[in-house]
This record gives C-alpha cells, sequence and structure tokens, in this order.
C-alpha cells in the first residue's frame, strides 16, 4: 500500500510524527492537501506546543480556533491548538460541585478509611501532563464525530508523541478514580442529607465524567482500528534517526497503533558535478537500503531534498506530488 492508496481509504486519523527537524509538519501538510483535493473535509492539527504549520503554509493559523485554509482546492482547515485553553473539558466534567475541602472532610470522618487511597489524588488536581492531555482529548473528540472526514495529526518530535499515546490510558484511570470518588461524595452527601429531611439533588458531575470516560474509550478504539487509523513515520536517511524510528516503531506496536507507512525524507539528490553531494548520496542510499530490510512489511516512500525550504501552499503542493504519485 502506497500513501496514494492510504489517502484514498477512509481513514478518520492520520498521525505524522519521528525525530526532531526531519519533515514531520512539511509532510503532515502536504497530506492534508492531497486528502482535501481528493474530496475529504480535512482538518489539520499541530499537538506540537511549538507550533510551525502556520510557517509551513505560510498562513497564520495561531488563533486556537479551526480555521479554513485559502488557497486548496477542497476542504481545508487547520488548528494549532492552544494546551491552556483546553482545560474547560474536564472542568466542566467535574463541575463547580467538586469540592476538595467537602472531600477531606469526608474523609476524616470515622470509618472512611477504605477511601483514603483516593484521597492522594485530589493533592494533584489537574495531575501533571493534563494540559497536553487535554488538547489530545479535544481532538479525539473528532473520533465519533461526523465534523471532518479526516483528522491530520502534526505530533511534535518523538519523546512527546510516545507521551500523546500513553494518554487515553492515562485520562481513562485519571476519569475512573474521579469517578469513583465523585461517586463517594455524592452518595454519602444524600445519605447525610436524607438523614436530615433535605433533597437530595443529581449530582451531573459523574454523569458528565462517564460521558466523557465514554468518548475517551471510542478515540481509544479507533486509534487501534488500522480501517481507521494510520501512523506514517518520517525520518531521514541517517542512522541516528533509523534508530529513532526503530525505536518509534516499537513503540506504536505496543500501543497497537496501526503503522505501515515510513517516509525517508531529504534524501540528498544526484549531481555528479558536486562530490560532497554524492558521497552524501551515496551514504544515504546505503542507510535507505539498511531501513528497507529494517522494516520489510513497510511501505516506504522516499523524498529528495529539495534545493530550497519547503514553505507555502505551491511548495507543499510539489511536496504532496511527490508523495502521492
Ligand atoms: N525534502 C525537503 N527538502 C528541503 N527542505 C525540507 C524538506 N523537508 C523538510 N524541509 C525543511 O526542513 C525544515 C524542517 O521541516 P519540518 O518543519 O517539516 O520538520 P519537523 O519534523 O516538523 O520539525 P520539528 O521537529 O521542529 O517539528 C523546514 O524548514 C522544511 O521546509
Ligand atoms: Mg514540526
Amino acid at each position: 500500500m502506497t500513501i496514494k492508496d492510504l489517502l484514498e481509504k477512509d481513514l478518520k486519523f492520520i498521525l505524522v510524527g519521528g525525530k526532531g527537524g526531519v519533515g514531520k509538519t512539511s509532510i503532515a501538510s502536504a497530506i492534508s492537501i492531497a486528502l482535501a483535493e481528493e474530496g475529504k473535509k480535512t482538518l489539520l492539527v499541530s499537538t506540537d506546543p511549538a507550533h510551525s504549520i502556520s510557517d509551513s503554509f505560510d498562513l497564520d493559523f495561531s488563533s486556537g480556533t479551526v480555521t479554513k485554509v485559502k488557497g486548496v482546492k477542497g476542504e481545508l482547515y487547520a488548528l494549532e491548538i492552544n494546551p491552556e485553553s483546553t482545560g474547560d473539558e474536564l472542568t466542566k466534567a467535574l463541575g463547580d460541585s467538586f469540592d476538595a475541602e467537602q472531600f477531606s472532610s469526608l474523609m476524616s470522618i470515622p470509618g472512611m478509611e477504605a477511601m483514603r487511597g483516593i484521597d492522594q489524588d485530589i493533592k494533584s488536581i489537574p495531575p501533571p501532563g493534563m494540559d497536553e492531555a487535554l488538547s489530545f482529548a479535544k481532538i479525539l473528540e473528532y473520533a465519533d464525530n461526523e465534523e471532518f472526514d479526516t483528522i491530520v495529526l502534526d505530533t511534535a518530535p518523538t519523546g512527546h508523541t510516545l507521551r500523546l499515546l500513553n494518554i487515553p490510558e492515562f485520562l481513562d484511570s485519571f476519569i475512573g478514580r474521579m469517578l469513583k470518588m465523585k461517586t463517594f461524595i455524592s452518595n454519602t452527601m444524600a445519605m447525610i442529607k436524607s438523614f436530615f429531611g433535605g433533597n437530595v439533588e443529581k449530582d451531573r458531575t459523574i454523569e458528565n465524567l462517564e460521558k466523557l470516560k465514554e468518548k475517551i474509550l471510542v478515540a481509544r478504539e479507533t486509534l487501534m482500528d488500522e480501517e481507521k487509523t494510520q501512523f506514517i513515520i518520517v525520518g531521514i536517511p541517517t542512522l541516528m534517526s533509523i534508530f529513532e524510528s526503530e525505536r518509534l516503531f516499537e513503540e506504536l506496536k505496543e500501543h497497537y497503533i496501526p503503522n505501515r507507512e515510513i517516509v525517508v525524507n531529504q534524501i540528498n539528490p544526484e549531481n555528479k558535478s558536486c562530490p560532497y553531494c554524492m558521497n552524501r548520496r551515496k551514504e544515504h542510499l546505503a542507510n535507505l537500503e539498511y531501513i528497507r530490510q529494517a522494516f520489510p512489511n513497510h511501505d516506504i516512500t522516499t523524498v529528495e531534498a529539495f534545493n530550497q525550504e519547503i514553505r507555502g501552499i505551491k511548495m507543499l503542493k510539489k511536496l504532496k506530488d511527490i508523495i502521492c504519485n
């Protein structure tokens, strides 16, 4: 299967990842143009805190909202997620009713020892990494909605991507613990209130948390389904990049994220009048051969280095024609 075949499938998510500076943003941008031209309503999202899809298109998507990309045939939208503004999802789910002090005082009632383990959790709300987790959760929300046909994710360099892959589990377990805690508070309060003859209002927070948990579960399944998700590893033909691609591939396997495509970018083009270039090219082609052997079941797409930076729609279309031919 080639990238062109891949784009003809009805994928919900295409994740593009790899080592720093290898061309992830350029490839993700070119792929998103190809999808839009195919007639798919496409959203290109950057989860890299150091956004660069604006730079790649030479347009401004920094508003933190979904913006239509002008100059591309079909429907292409771009979004650079601002992690700081995505905290609302959890806050919304937890509701204003969550009261850590109330919870702590309940914990001090004799007989509540059984719930002690979870009171550790409220000491770190939001827990570390929550901003990033919620940015990702925001994207995952698109998994079970029809607003876009395909979401292309331009990720940050490898380490960050690997953290991203752990996020559904992280959120699932965190929300699971919050649910337990909220249910406990809600039941205890209901008991106390009904004892004193008060009204017991329904706690919406639990319902919201359950909905959020369900959404994450759907997204997790979508991410593991090869009919719906493909991860494209981008690398360059150097040993350092190859080793990193191998590690990334292993991690993807561990997380059951489908990955059949590798793009080897920035291969030195042939230039007989330049001994340095020819030497680099020879080295690149030898490494490319190594990549083919190391990934015998992958489709490998090669891209030569352009003689200038890839910037703006015209250049991105040129890159698109190379990777989709
Ligand atoms: N085939 C190529 N030929 C020439 N320049 C390229 C090629 N691919 C990418 N570039 C250039 O290399 C630089 C890095 O590319 P890009 O931003 O796409 O990489 P990245 O992997 O997203 O980087 P980061 O890890 O910083 O997010 C950019 O200036 C881009 O225009
Ligand atoms: Mg990038």
